[in-house]
């Protein structure tokens, strides 16, 4: 009779209590493949917004999706009082953007097509899918602060590739036959 091999036998022993610092983190999690979404909105008169890899979708009813933010943000106090935020997909072409709407804050929307909704959402030109969103709970999580967003209306007319964000690069899906 053969032995079943252990399947455990193979794996490797985790260490407890190493020293999880940030930089071993960060390209841990990075390891983890996202899409990308710009998170933006009309205050004051001025589109804010950053790009986050952070999305996920959360509900469906409720309609619900998160992302987080870190508590460092100088634009999430300013993005945050808006009565509507935008989320927009962004697709594989955008990668210039997404760098842009995370580089200095003035610069943010420069040349940049986007529309805003009545009640201030903005929303990025050539996104995959857009959603129009209100702040329905923050809960502070260590450095970050998740946001949940309530959604009020969606828009998923483009079919093409989306932007990936991978290992601190930029990738993309290939399409299968
Ligand atoms: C691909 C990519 C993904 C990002 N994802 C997030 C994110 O999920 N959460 C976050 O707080 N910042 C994220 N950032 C950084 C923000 O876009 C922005 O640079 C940061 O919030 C600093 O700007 P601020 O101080 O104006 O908020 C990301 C940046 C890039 C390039």
């Amino acid at each position: 009779m053969t032995a079943t091999p252990d399947p455990l036998a193979t794996v490797t022993t985790l260490t407890t209590n190493q020293d999880l610092d940030p930089q071993r983190l960060r390209e841990a999690f990075g390891i983890f493949p996202t899409g990308v979404v710009a998170v933006a909105a009309e205050v004051d008169g001025e589109p804010v917004g950053l790009a986050a890899s952070s999305f996920t979708s959360v509900s469906l009813d409720p309609p619900l999706v998160s992302f987080s933010v870190a508590n460092t943000s100088k634009t999430w106090p300013t993005l945050r009082r808006a009565a509507h935020l935008g989320v927009t997909i962004l697709a594989s072409h955008q990668g210039t953007i997404c760098r842009q709407l995370a580089g200095p804050v003035e610069e943010r929307f420069a040349g940049i097509g986007l529309h805003t909704t009545e009640d201030g959402a903005v929303l990025l030109d050539e996104g995959l899918a857009r959603f129009d969103c209100s702040i329905h709970d923050e809960v502070v999580a260590g450095d970050h602060t998740l946001v949940l967003l309530r959604l009020h209306s969606v828009e998923n007319a483009d079919t093409s590739l989306p932007l990936v964000f991978h290992r601190s690069g930029f990738g993309r899906l290939e399409a299968t036959a």
